[in-house]
């Protein structure tokens, strides 16, 4: 039985497949609309979620499966002050495979280990969202065609910004990639992507503060939230929340084709004026996440693919 924690529990060759996949359903969705009649997918979300939560329902519900769970901590037994381990337990009895996001880091794992059934992290803490990644690489290579020769700027929440950190782990795998990490010194990546992932893999990159400087190198753009939750004092928040806005002004110094992704939910970090311009893929970017989500449940199902 396989879980999905981390990007790179996946190797390479299996990311190309989960993406073919997902681009035939994309594709030909009559196809796959009763591959998983019968099953059923927990969602147990200890944290706020929009996107990642009903577009893995949704993705169930395309499938011809069902759907159960929690959509806060509040409304589940941790409320009671039951542990992760207790409840993955339980949940086992009652579906085929779960989505868990969690505000602590590695909650998912701590799950993996006493559960009968596949666990997918959808988030834990600030640490890691392999599911918003694989829509990440399924938006970058259904857009710009490849994922070599590229050089890809990460604005924004680069420390607490899980999303951040499981895309440089899953991009670091291809070739020629280079990185312009934006952000304020406070907000700088942490060591165990910096030091154990760019500098250890030997990965070209520079972190800098001015986005205007990074604009015209840049084939991408993934702009982040600032992460208030994450934040242990209010004024720190209010500070940098600001810290950066894209707008029109700014997309003059941008490649004509310079893609703008963004996990979203959005705050102030993308003015609104920016939404029409074709290099905004955002939205396009959340679409792309049920079809990845549904590629990801018929693999770890091992449901056979119709003919
Ligand atoms: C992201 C998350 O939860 O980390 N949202 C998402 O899943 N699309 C980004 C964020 O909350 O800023």
């Amino acid at each position: 039985m396989r879980h999905l924690l981390n990007p790179l529990d996946f190797t390479v060759e299996e990311i190309d497949e989960l993406l073919e996949l997902a681009t035939d359903i994309e594709r030909h969705p009559d196809k796959y609309a009763h591959v998983c009649d019968g099953k059923k997918l927990a969602t147990l979300f200890y944290e706020p979620s929009t996107r990642t939560r009903l577009s893995f329902e949704a993705a169930m519900l395309n499938l011809g499966g069902s759907v159960l769970g929690f959509s806060s901590a509040d409304s589940s037994s941790a409320a009671k002050g039951e542990s992760v381990a207790d409840t993955i337990r339980v949940i086992s009895c009652y579906a085929d495979i779960c989505a868990m996001r969690h505000p602590k880091e590695g909650a998912p794992k701590v799950a993996s280990l006493h559960s009968s059934i596949p666990v997918i992290n959808a988030g834990d803490g600030g640490h890691q969202h392999p599911t918003q990644t694989l829509t990440d690489l399924l938006s970058i290579h259904s857009l710009k065609g490849k994922f070599s020769d590229l050089t890809v700027g990460l604005c924004g929440d680069l420390k607490f910004g899980r999303t951040v950190h499981s895309l440089i782990n899953a991009l670091s795998r291809y070739e020629r990639i280079k990185f312009i990490l934006i952000s304020p010194p406070e907000l700088r990546i942490p060591g165990y992507i910096r030091d154990d992932v760019l500098v250890a893999k030997n990965i070209e990159f520079k972190e800098v503060e001015n986005l205007d400087e990074a604009m015209p190198d840049l084939d991408i753009l993934y702009m982040t939230r600032v992460q208030k939750e994450r934040f242990f004092n209010e004024e720190d928040y209010i500070r940098m929340k600001d810290c950066y806005i894209l707008d029109k002004k700014k997309m003059k110094l941008a490649k004509d084709d310079m893609l703008i992704l963004h996990p979203l939910p959005r705050v102030n970090e993308i003015s609104v004026e920016v939404d029409d311009d074709p290099r905004a893929a955002y939205f396009k970017q959340a679409q792309y996440g049920v079809y990845v989500r549904m590629a990801l449940i018929m693999t770890l199902l091992e449901v056979k693919r119709p003919c």
